[in-house]
């Protein structure tokens, strides 16, 4: 079981997203040490030893990168997490990283929050089958810590594969750390939430992640008008 600094971490995490003007937590949001660089290269194929797919099979490099090690996390981690769905997805969600029942399972959102966005989905008439669910990590960090800067600088190559392999008509970015990680920036949830952004000619969509909306009821509503906009435009 997920021990009590998991869920203080989590609340902690979700506060200083939600008003990373009036908060600081070592790793989060105001954290500059930890941020993600604005000038970061989309990818970079020089950044050794870094796999492009060998097939052009998404589940073939799901074979091919399974047993990763480029980072730490690699050795910590119970199960890498890949991702579910459809491999030729018209939506594609992002989360964060893997959380302790992720681990367990090597599938990306099984716990509460990923039951929620199972809900979410359902609501606008689609399964977890019918799109692409992935992370940003593929493995856990411990303790379920905001990801590093250089975890992912490792793990993103992964991510910018999957979505070249699927390519989706959108993408939603599921909090803070998806939508800068994508858009390679560094700013609050606030700043993201509401645009329709251009990722390198497909559409993509910053909404809040499940887990924060566990926490914070009135984020139902917002989230809820995202989701609404996604079947209109995308469905
Ligand atoms: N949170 C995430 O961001 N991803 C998961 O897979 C589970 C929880």
């Amino acid at each position: 079981m997920p021990d009590n600094f998991d869920s203080v971490r989590e609340y902690l995490k979700q506060q200083a997203e939600l008003f990373p003007e009036d908060f600081y937590i070592r790793g989060g949001a105001n954290d500059s040490s930890e941020k993600v660089a604005e000038s970061r290269p989309v990818y970079n194929p020089e950044h050794p030893p870094y796999e492009p797919p060998v097939t052009g099979k998404l589940s073939a490099y799901e074979k091919q990168i399974h047993g990763c090690k480029r980072c730490p996390l690699g050795e910590s981690r119970t199960k890498f997490v890949f991702g579910v769905g459809d491999k030729s997805a018209d939506l594609m969600f992002i989360g964060e990283a893997p959380g302790y029942y992720e681990d367990q399972q090597g599938e990306p959102f099984v716990g509460e929050a990923g039951q929620l966005l199972d809900k979410i989905l359902a609501a606008i008439d689609l399964t977890r089958e019918e799109v692409f669910i992935g992370n940003v990590l593929k493995c856990r960090p411990p303790q379920n810590r905001d990801p590093k800067k250089s975890e992912i600088e490792e793990c993103e190559p992964y991510l910018i594969e999957q979505i070249n392999l699927v390519q989706p008509k959108a993408i939603i970015a599921l909090g803070r750390v998806a939508g800068n990680t994508l858009l390679k920036k560094s700013t609050s949830l606030r700043d993201l939430r509401g645009h329709t952004w251009d990722y390198h000619g497909t559409d993509l969509i910053v909404t809040y992640h499940p887990a924060a909306l566990l926490r914070n009821k009135k984020l139902k509503r917002p989230t809820w008008e995202d989701f609404q906009k996604i079947q209109r435009n995308y469905l």
